[in-house]
Parts: C-alpha cells; structure tokens; sequence
C-alpha cells in the first residue's frame, strides 16, 4: 500500500469514468501528458493503473505558483507532488516542467515535434482564455485515435460567465468538431482525436477562394 499525501481531493469521483474511458491503454506503451497537477492525484492514478508497460512516459506540467484566479499551487503542495511521485516508484517515467506555464511548455513541445501523447489530462488554468489555449495547443500534440480529458466543464466560480471553462470548451468543441468523438461530457469532458472527412460544396464560381 503506498503512502500517497493529498491535501485535496477533486480527482477521486472521476476514478469511475476513467477507469471504463482509459482501460485500454493499460497494458501499451504509452504517451501522456498531464496540465496541472498540483499534488499529483490524478498523476499517480494514471501511474499505477495505466503504467503496466516499463516504457510508459508522462510528462507534467505546472508552474507550481500563484496565478491570478487563486487555484495554484504553493511550494508545500510542490514537494508533495515530487513526494507521490517517489512513492509511486515510478518517477522515473515522470518528466516535470515545474518552471513553466503551460503555454510555453506547449509551444515548446509542439516545436520540438519529438512527442505525440495516447493521453493528455488538462487541469490547468480554469480561465476560459488558458482552458481554450491549452485545449488547442495540446490537441496537436495528441495521436490520431487518442483521448483527452478536459477538467472543470461546469466550474462556474467566476462571476462573468465569459470567464469560466464552459465558454472555451464548447468553442474548441465546435471548432474542431471534424476531428472530435466525444466519449462523455460533464464535470469532465473526454473525447476522442477522430479526423473526420472534410466535404467543401462545390462552386462554379473562379473567382471564390
Ligand atoms: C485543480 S488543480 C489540479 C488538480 C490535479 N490535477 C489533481 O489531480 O489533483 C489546478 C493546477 O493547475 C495549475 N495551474 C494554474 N495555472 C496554470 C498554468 N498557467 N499552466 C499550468 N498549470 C497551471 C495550478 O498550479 C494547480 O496545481
């Protein structure tokens, strides 16, 4: 039994729809990004349950500091992030952008083009301006046939209602919906990369781009 430390507790009611949406990745090699992890929650579930194969790697992301809509994380829950990670014994597989917010650390990873993930996690920012921004800049980096999980769908905890989650979420649901299965959507929403065939209405028109 490992002695995991959580001051918070937002990630255990979605143990059931994880289970049933991600079980088929346990036992592959697999790629996963994880944005916002505070204490690592969601980052050691994803370890013991989804890393059966040695060569599994996760990649997380947090600036493990104060932003301005107050969900951030201090230097205590920081060590006891890197402390879960320990305990899991499998920090290893685990490589952590703690300087970085995650626009950055995206831009860089989609710059680089060294990595495609079977499954990106996004619990970051709950702004609606990052949610959407996250939301696009790690779709690119998410393999054909892959899943992402969006946290927060129906966190309404900022008075302009342009400013929650709900607002960017269903603007990047539509937006690439030619691209998008979804699995199911409530507090979280999981949805699939399925690229879709594009059909253009034929014009006589030259002159029409
Ligand atoms: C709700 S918590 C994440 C909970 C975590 N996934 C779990 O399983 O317990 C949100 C996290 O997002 C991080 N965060 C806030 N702004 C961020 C940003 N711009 N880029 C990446 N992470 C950010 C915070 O530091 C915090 O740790």
């Amino acid at each position: 039994m490992k002695d995991y430390k959580f001051t918070r507790n937002w990630f255990e009611k979605h143990i059931p729809d994880w289970e049933k949406t991600l079980s088929g990745l346990r036992n592959k090699k697999i790629n996963v990004l994880d944005i916002g992890v505070f204490e690592g929650r969601a980052t050691v579930w994803i370890l013991d349950e989804l890393f059966q194969h040695p060569d599994s790697q996760l990649i997380a992301i947090d600036p493990f500091e104060n932003t301005f809509e107050g969900i951030f994380a201090t230097n205590e829950n920081k060590e006891t992030y890197y402390r879960n990670l320990r305990e899991s014994g499998k920090e290893n597989q685990v490589k952590t952008v703690g300087d970085m917010n995650y626009f950055d650390a995206l831009t860089k990873l989609n710059h680089e083009k060294k990595e495609k993930f079977d499954f990106i996690h996004v619990d970051g920012s709950h702004s609606a301006c990052h949610v959407l921004s996250n939301a696009v800049l790690s779709w690119n980096l998410l393999k054909e046939g892959g899943i992402m999980i969006l946290d927060d769908y129906e966190w309404d905890l900022f008075e302009e209602e342009y400013n929650n989650p709900r607002i960017a979420i269903n603007s990047f649901l539509q937006s690439y919906q030619s691209q998008i299965e979804i699995i199911y959507k409530h507090f979280q929403v999981a949805i699939k990369k399925e690229i879709k065939k594009v059909s253009r209405i034929p014009r006589d028109d030259k002159t029409v781009d």
